[in-house]
């Protein structure tokens, strides 16, 4: 509920000479500390229009102040504080919870809207490195909260599937590669292959040369070439297709920037027709001095088409194919200028809806504060990470819980959970260093902490062995402080996933799941929520709301909810 909806109602009455509902919605304030209450109003915001000093308009405010979800008003110099009715508030939210359950929180914003979302996008014949991890668990995320606000998100893999590299590939593969040994570990012996030709082509110059032709021969539609490449492809596929499994994340296309090849001509011709291509030492350009950019290279001096040109065509496709209310790219933050650069290059050709394209920036996972990086090889391994991670969830399941049924699938769901809320909780911007041990912790800011909790609930609610009936669960309300914190905090659910889907920021959600979670750890802790009284149904429903939230808060996350661990 809203409850600052009815405080302004309130208010509203009797300023309304002087402001409307809304001003005087936006002007209340959440004030930081309980014992100034639960809602304040500002009351300097009057003082000019009243002509009257502020302390003296919020007395009179306080003293005309009266409705059954207002408990006391106090006026604390030019402030209002308003304390609001506990039992009554909280049976509201309470019951509502119950009411609506996971789709509590629900809004149709985005009245059904398509949003492709292009996330994931590793490079075939390389190992998707963590940063990948980040964009596709970023991207997966963001498509969960775009659909709860009534979007219709689209996840899209645009597989590095084309360029350069595949003709660095073809080259190292022919001189040192060896068949059997690409089947039996694809991407391991393709890295092994690539990283060699980087340190090879150090010393001897006619490989890059060797590389640029057979990558034109790719383009041009050679049969040998054409026939590694998709063999290459199809390995690398097959590996990823594991990783994205152990996440639980699935894809509803894989079109890559190959996908894209016949469309390129087209995107040639607009640009020509638009006459912003210049000639530049060979190479085909788009100058976007204006933007204070560096030009775009669309092709180059041998005719070969680059990444950026594929972006435009996938951008023109997108907007053609699913007519997007918004296009969002979950992309490490070291692409900036490249995103910036396609939106100033899709105004050049005066489309007005570049404007609706987002790129999601996110920071580094760094390891003992450094940058970690394909070329030297020295790259994490996501399916080792995710495989540590049970691991070592798995080892804490047994000291803590010996008996569970399940536990490896328990495991399976906190270790894999705890990498991916870990990367979920900081402000994605952020850089963060990866210490698998701290990530998988049961105690502290985790993911296992927030599943914990929910479990902690559920088994609550089965030694209750109640069946709460919903509509009068909740009637004896619940007026004790730990109570009421967490009921506030249940209450702003709603709010807390509209502000994740403005800021386009999962941790939003992350950080909100940790402090529902502490508010209910120490309500737990001070109450007894089993005893038989005559508010036992109500604090069960406070229960069952705290798990339901958490539950969908993981949800929206891509993190289980495992009932027992
Ligand atoms: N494959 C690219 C990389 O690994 C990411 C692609 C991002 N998506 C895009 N439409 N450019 O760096």
């Amino acid at each position: 509920m809203d409850y600052k909806k009815i405080v302004a109602e309130e208010i509203q009455k009797l300023v309304s000479e002087h402001l409307t509902y809304d001003q005087v919605y936006q002007l209340l304030e959440v004030p930081k500390y309980t014992e100034h209450g639960d809602v304040a109003f500002p009351a300097f915001a009057l003082a000019k229009a009243l002509r009257k000093a502020p302390q003296a308009i919020a007395g009179d405010l306080a003293a005309q102040l009266n409705h059954p979800y207002i408990e006391k008003v106090e006026a604390v110099g030019p402030y209002v504080n308003l304390f609001l009715e506990k039992a009554a508030v909280s049976n509201a939210v309470l019951h509502e919870i119950a009411a609506e359950k996971q789709a509590f929180g629900t809004a149709d914003i985005g009245k059904g809207g398509n949003v492709p979302i292009d996330m994931s996008s590793p490079n075939i014949a390389k190992p998707i490195s963590m940063g990948h991890l980040r964009s596709t668990v970023i991207g997966n995320s963001l498509a969960n909260i775009m659909k709860k606000v009534g979007f219709n998100p689209i996840k899209i893999n645009h597989l590095g599937d084309w360029g350069t590299q595949f003709g660095k590939l073809i080259v190292a593969y022919k001189l040192w590669g060896n068949e059997e040994k690409v089947k039996a570990e694809p991407i391991n012996e393709l890295l092994t292959l690539y990283v060699r030709f980087h340190s090879e082509a150090e010393t001897d110059d006619t490989l890059n040369d060797e590389a640029r032709a057979w990558f034109k021969k790719l383009e041009d539609g050679d049969a040998e070439a054409l026939h590694l490449w998709e063999w290459f492809r199809s390995e690398s596929l097959q590996e990823f297709m594991k990783i994205y499994d152990m996440l639980g994340i699935t894809f509803d296309s894989f079109n890559g920037e190959a996908f894209y090849n016949d469309k390129m001509d087209e995107v040639v011709e607009l640009l020509d027709k638009a006459g912003i291509l210049t000639q530049d030492r060979g190479a085909t350009i788009v100058d976007l001095e204006k933007y204070n950019l560096n030009p775009a290279l669309i092709k180059k001096s041998d005719g070969a088409t680059l990444y950026i040109t594929r972006d435009l065509a996938a951008a023109i496709y997108r907007k053609r194919n699913y007519d997007f209310a918004m296009s969002l790219y979950a992309v490490g933050n070291e692409q900036s200028n490249h995103f910036k650069q396609l939106k100033a290059v899709l105004k050049e050709l005066g489309y007005d809806w570049a404007e609706n394209m987002h790129h999601i920036p996110f920071g580094l996972i760094t390891q003992g504060g450094k940058k970690l990086s394909t070329r030297q090889g020295k790259v994490i391994l996501l399916e080792e990470v995710l495989n540590e991670a049970t691991e070592l969830s798995l080892k804490q399941i047994n000291e803590k819980n010996p008996t569970l049924e399940n536990k490896e699938e328990v495991a399976k769901a906190v270790g894999i959970g705890a990498v991916v809320f870990h990367d979920l909780k900081n402000d994605r911007l952020n850089n963060f260093d990866f210490d698998l041990e701290e990530v998988v912790q049961f105690e502290g800011e985790t993911g296992p902490y927030v599943q914990y909790t929910n479990a902690r609930g559920l088994s609550i609610l089965r030694k209750a062995a109640v069946e709460l009936d919903t509509t009068e669960a909740a009637d004896l309300g619940l007026d004790d402080a730990y109570a009421w914190e967490v009921v506030k905090l249940l209450n702003s659910f709603p709010e807390i996933i509209q502000q994740a889907y403005e800021k386009f920021e999962p941790s939003v959600i992350a950080k909100y799941t940790l402090h529902l979670s502490q508010a209910f750890n120490k309500y737990y802790g001070n109450t007894k929520v089993l005893v038989e009284d005559d508010k036992r149904n109500a604090r069960l429903a406070l229960v069952q709301s705290v798990a339901t939230v958490l539950q969908e808060g993981l949800r929206l996350l891509g993190v289980q909810s495992p009932e027992k661990m």
